[in-house]
């Protein structure tokens, strides 16, 4: 094997897109090159979806087409991720091996004209990409444009789970691997329940649709086997590659569209992290989904610099109603990323697509060309992009860590929960708003990770929890941390089962509380919170919750549990641990968590309403991008050089409506330094 660098050669930040050129004449390609370096752009993604021209018939290879490319590209100074296809078999293959197609629960087998639709199981598909791939590395390894690889295309999308008889036989491998024997495994699965024990391996199947409400814990089993299963593919394919090209090698997560692959596991196989990030139209503060995004793809990077590899320059054409950008709306989502990490910043796609599913899709070229507001702050972006160069490799660091771990929401996400309305994304939205609006920057971390230096952990949706995770979690506190927990934490172990002794029983050390009853809310119900002297409302969920050693800060006044304790503080060794029964919005937390700022020691930023504010630290110098997401001019104590603006800020930056600022300015630790040494 070749050692292998973990971020592509490339000057400055990366920048570009998606390319396409397959769906183009030629004379597009070279004023696409041209506009490329009018733009600024650095570095674009071709290939992804190129399998039907560079293989036509099976074993008949056709590179002559990429081959023009990359040189073309090359001899204008831009940069190549190459794709491999693997997302998108050509016709020939299904003809030739129709039961590589992916089957759903009902028994559907999925069928050609769209993309996605291959079993990651079956053993033709292993075949043709392992091919495919080595083709590719074969060929371009050593081609000067190559600077990166892009191994298949957001494994998972649009569907993960199959249900076919590879499917089947390859799930019954993989749980003989896991328990060894059934006896394990009905015990795990608590197959006593409806008659269910199994005597024979054959006899297992995947969790198709059934007449009622299958085993959680054999779905939850199914989950994680298909996403070790998706993970086989990518290692097949990034091994191939590995052998012949020195290149970083990665493929691209959607850390806020889809949830079933385990990105913690993912990026220990990947030379660099990637990301795909595309807004909730619906959502109003979209802006903060994207920086939980951001910053969940960051703390999955273990904190190293990471690449979006997509977002859009304005709508896109999935949701049910794509609302464009605004002016300068684009800027502000690029240079959150950069502030939360990225060190490149692509787009679907360089050139609007004419034909096909996503022509209304927008892209750095609109369908109307390039004189156009959205071509010129693609440029404008691009020149931006330049003047952060130095913002390159340098950090983020957070002093708050959130819980976030995929296969406790793959097991919340199953059917009979006591309530709907009490969901993973609902409570990580509402404490990570609220964090946010305090200018407070959070790390992702799971619960078993070293906690060590994090002034407090926040859990807002710990539905499942190991024995030893919650050793981890207890001891934390025990060790000095602050631990917040949101309703619903701890319900159940590793294999969906009860805790022994009840829900939030192994975290009873660091909380202080039992939970006796879960007692969730009719819909649109509220209930109200007593805290100190006045009340907070709260909504969907409550419990009933009785103290061993936690004091209670909050009482219910009315709901189910009447002058019940619903929100409780527990000193446990030298750290504290709170626990909050009930949902509460990101407003109506604010009195909770200012209690939680005092114990961790935390002071929240008194930033103006909408502004974000994110340091990178570089190796003497730190970046503190502010981003106005309100309508209001703002101003804010800085002060530095403004790399945007090149203008030097005495000590009040001052920005306008919607603009970024990214502000140099030396590090406070190495000042700290400094004084101590002239001292
Ligand atoms: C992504 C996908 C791209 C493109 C984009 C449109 O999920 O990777 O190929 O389809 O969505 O938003």
């Amino acid at each position: 094997m070749l050692s292998r660098p973990v971020w592509p050669q490339l000057e400055g930040i990366a920048f570009g897109g998606d390319y396409n050129p397959e769906q183009w004449p030629r004379e597009v390609w070279q004023q696409d090159v041209e506009l490329m370096r009018k733009a600024g752009v650095n570095l674009v993604t071709v290939g992804m979806w190129s399998w039907s021209l560079l293989e036509p018939t099976e074993g008949d290879f056709d590179f002559a087409w990429l081959d023009e490319l990359l040189d073309l590209l090359h001899d204008h100074g831009i940069a190549v991720d190459l794709g491999t296809p693997s997302a998108a078999p050509p016709a020939w293959f299904f003809a030739r091996y129709p039961h590589t197609r992916v089957v759903t629960a009902d028994g559907v087998s999925l069928g050609f004209g769209s993309r996605g639709m291959v079993s990651p199981h079956a053993p033709e598909y292993h075949e043709a990409i392992v091919r495919m791939a080595s083709k590719l590395a074969e060929r371009y390894a050593d081609h000067p444009a190559v600077r990166m690889w892009h191994v298949h295309n957001e494994y998972g999308a649009p569907v993960a789970e199959d249900h076919s008889d590879n499917a089947a036989r390859a799930f019954r491998a993989w749980l003989k691997d896991r328990y060894g024997d059934l006896d394990a495994l009905n015990a795990a699965w608590g197959t006593a329940v409806w008659s269910q024990h199994y005597r024979d391996w054959d006899h297992i199947n995947t969790p198709g649709t059934a007449p009622s409400v299958v085993n959680p814990a054999q779905k939850l089993d199914f989950a994680r086997f298909t996403d070790a299963a998706l993970r086989k593919c990518f290692i097949l394919e990034r091994d191939v590659i590995r052998a012949r090209a020195s290149q970083p090698i990665t493929t691209n997560f959607m850390a806020n569209q889809h949830w079933g692959i385990d990105m913690w596991a993912w990026a220990d196989e990947v030379d660099l992290v990637s990301d795909d990030h595309y807004l909730v139209a619906e959502d109003e503060d979209a802006h903060i989904g994207l920086s939980i995004a951001a910053d969940l793809t960051r703390s999955v990077a273990g904190g190293k610099p990471w690449l979006l590899l997509e977002h859009s320059t304005s709508g896109v054409n999935w949701q049910p109603r794509n609302v464009g950008k605004r002016p300068g709306e684009m800027a502000r989502n690029s240079l959150a990323h950069l502030a939360r990490g990225a060190d490149g910043i692509m787009f679907f796609q360089w050139r609007a697509a004419r034909h096909g599913q996503e022509k209304f899709h927008s892209a750095m070229i609109p369908h109307a060309g390039t004189d156009s507001r959205v071509f010129r702050e693609v440029c404008q972006l691009g020149a931006d992009l330049r003047k952060a160069a130095p913002l390159k490799g340098s950090s983020v660091k957070a002093d708050v860590a959130m819980l976030w771990d995929f296969q406790s929401f793959w097991a919340q996400d199953l059917e009979w929960r006591p309530s709907v309305d009490l969901t993973h994304k609902s409570q990580i939205r509402a404490y990570y708003e609220r964090l946010w609006r305090d200018g407070i920057t959070v790390d992702f971390v799971l619960p078993g990770h070293d906690l060590t230096g994090y002034k407090f952990v926040v859990a807002p949706a710990q539905y499942m929890l190991s024995e030893a995770d919650a050793h981890n979690l207890n001891s934390y506190v025990a060790s000095g941390g602050v631990l917040v927990a949101a309703p619903f934490t701890a319900a159940v172990d590793e294999n969906d089962a009860v805790h022994v002794g009840g829900y939030l029983a192994p975290l009873e050390p660091a909380l202080g509380v039992r939970v006796e009853e879960y007692l969730p809310l009719r819909k649109r119900a509220s209930v109200n919170v007593q805290l100190g002297d006045s009340n907070v409302g709260a909504t969907i969920w409550t419990e009933h919750v009785e103290p061993t050693s936690a004091e209670v800060r909050g009482t219910y006044v009315d709901g189910p549990v009447p002058d019940k304790a619903a929100i409780t503080r527990n000193a446990h060794g030298k750290g504290v641990g709170w626990y909050i029964s009930t949902c509460l919005s990101a407003r109506e937390l604010q009195r909770v968590v200012e209690q939680v700022y005092a114990d961790a020691g935390v002071r929240p930023a008194d930033l103006p309403a909408d502004v974000e504010l994110v340091t990178r630290i570089g190796e003497d110098t730190a970046y503190t991008v502010a981003i106005n997401h309100s309508e209001q001019k703002v101003s804010l104590p800085l002060a530095g050089i403004d790399l945007l603006a090149d203008e030097e800020i005495s000590h009040t930056l001052e920005l306008e409506r919607g603009k970024v600022a990214i502000v140099s300015h030396p590090h406070p630790l190495i000042d700290e330094l400094n004084r101590k040494e002239n001292t």
